[in-house]
């Protein structure tokens, strides 16, 4: 019996699209004698569809397409199995049964531990992190703070709330300024490179942090590295067992990799952020690259060393791209941010060392079985006679019993 791989992408984020793209890349490699693969597409407006038809990238250019001929589902647990059941309709009949589903989501709202959240809650096994490792792989406040406490080499930075800016600018800033300029004010949580700006003085910085805080409640200041070359690695295992792929080298004609550079190629380009992918982009794959990079074997060996105790250090599991800057007159290795589901799932870096993208993804779902397996393997519940006692009592004066027996 094939195993039934539920497939999830797209959702509510600014990499709607990109997710898209690197979900299609993926089912067209999952090993069809090993696994029946089923699309499951979240739409913007958080309506979840499955179909045959949602494994051909055309028909994403019309979203009515998809909702007449596709089927609004839920995913929920039902004697026993994972099902996709339809919404409406007279007998609400279940679609599919669902024995693994596999995140291919990238950014806020669902890469970042919300989906895992839900596919927790429901206690489906799963491929990729778990919500601990999503959680800390998207928020680079902290990302970063776990990093610096495992002692890994980064930029120096700081990070605040919108609150203590708004409230108190005069210290925030002046904490900002124990850093050397030029820096590099992020918000914390969105990717993509989106709301992200590079300043040069005190005024540049205000606009900075203003730039960010129309995305969200924390924001990241870092010093910039100069003589810049930015690579990235893909870690693949779980916090028992890693291993490394080839090293990348990322090619940009900004002052940062921006949207554009990453997910439509062709170089220099002036766009900031919330461009729709269009035409023929390739994702994550279109950007512009020298592969293998070109750096030294101390160099390399560092970057590989540092990715591994990263990934281990954030619990992540699955295939994530850890990013790296280099100051090539230094040759100092800064760790940049893990994406834990990088987009095209980074096979390109394991092709690049002789792992075909079919391997790379049955790979996954193994890693997904075993840490579903562990999971189940620890107690997770213990009897206890706390709701008896609040049964017997009754309302309001139960409640103080259990308060009582809790204390
Ligand atoms: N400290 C830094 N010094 C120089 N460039 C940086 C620094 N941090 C980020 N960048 C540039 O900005 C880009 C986006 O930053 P990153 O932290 O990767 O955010 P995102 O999650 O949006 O990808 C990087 O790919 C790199 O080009
Ligand atoms: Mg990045």
């Amino acid at each position: 019996m094939k195993i039934k791989v539920g497939v999830i992408f797209g959702g509510e984020s600014v990499e709607h699209e990109v997710s898209i793209i690197s979900a299609i890349q993926a089912m067209n490699k999952m090993d069809e004698e090993k696994y029946e693969v089923i699309p499951i597409y979240i739409t913007k407006d958080r309506e979840w569809y499955t179909g045959d038809m949602l494994k051909d990238i055309d028909v994403y250019q019309d979203l009515d397409l998809i909702k007449r001929y596709g089927d609004n589902v839920v995913l929920y647990y039902k004697n026993g199995t994972y099902v996709l059941q339809k919404k409406s309709g007279l007998f609400k009949r279940t679609v599919k049964e669902i024995d693994i589903a596999f995140p291919v989501v990238h950014g806020t709202n669902v890469e970042d531990g919300v989906l895992q959240g839900y596919l927790q809650t429901i206690g489906i096994p799963f491929v990729g992190p778990n919500v601990y490792g999503a959680v800390a792989g998207q928020d680079k406040t902290i990302m970063k703070d776990i990093w610096k406490n495992a002692g890994l080499p980064m930029t120096e930075y700081v990070w605040f709330y919108d609150v203590d800016y708004r409230q108190n600018p005069e210290d925030t800033l002046k904490k900002v300024k124990s850093l050397k300029y030029p820096v590099i004010v992020k918000p914390a949580t969105t990717g993509s490179s989106v709301g992200i700006s590079v300043c040069d003085d005190d005024e540049t910085l205000k606009e900075g942090i203003d730039e960010a805080l129309q995305y969200d409640t924390k924001i990241v200041v870092e010093e910039v590295v100069q003589n810049l070359k930015e690579v990235n690695i893909a870690v693949m295992g779980n916090y028992e067992h890693q291993k490394v792929s080839e090293i990348e080298e990322v090619l940009s004609g900004n002052k940062f990799l921006t949207y554009t550079d990453k997910y439509i190629g062709g170089g220099k380009s002036k766009t900031k952020g919330g461009v729709k992918v269009k035409g023929k982009s390739k994702g994550m794959a279109s950007t512009n690259r020298k592969l293998p990079a070109d750096i030294d074997k101390k160099t390399r060996e560092t970057v590989e060393n540092v990715a591994v105790r990263a990934f281990k250090a954030l619990g992540s599991a699955g295939n994530s791209r850890i990013d790296f800057l280099i100051d090539e007159k230094t040759n100092k290795v800064y760790i940049n941010e893990i994406n834990s589901i990088p987009g095209s799932l980074a096979f390109y870096l394991w092709e690049a060392k002789d792992q075909d993208f079919t391997k790379v993804l049955d790979e996954m779902i193994n890693i997904g079985i075993k840490d579903y397996k562990k999971r189940m393997s620890k107690t997770h519940s213990f009897e206890s006679n706390i709701l008896a006692g609040f049964a017997s009592n009754g309302g309001t004066k139960g409640m103080k019993g259990a308060k009582g027996k809790l204390r």
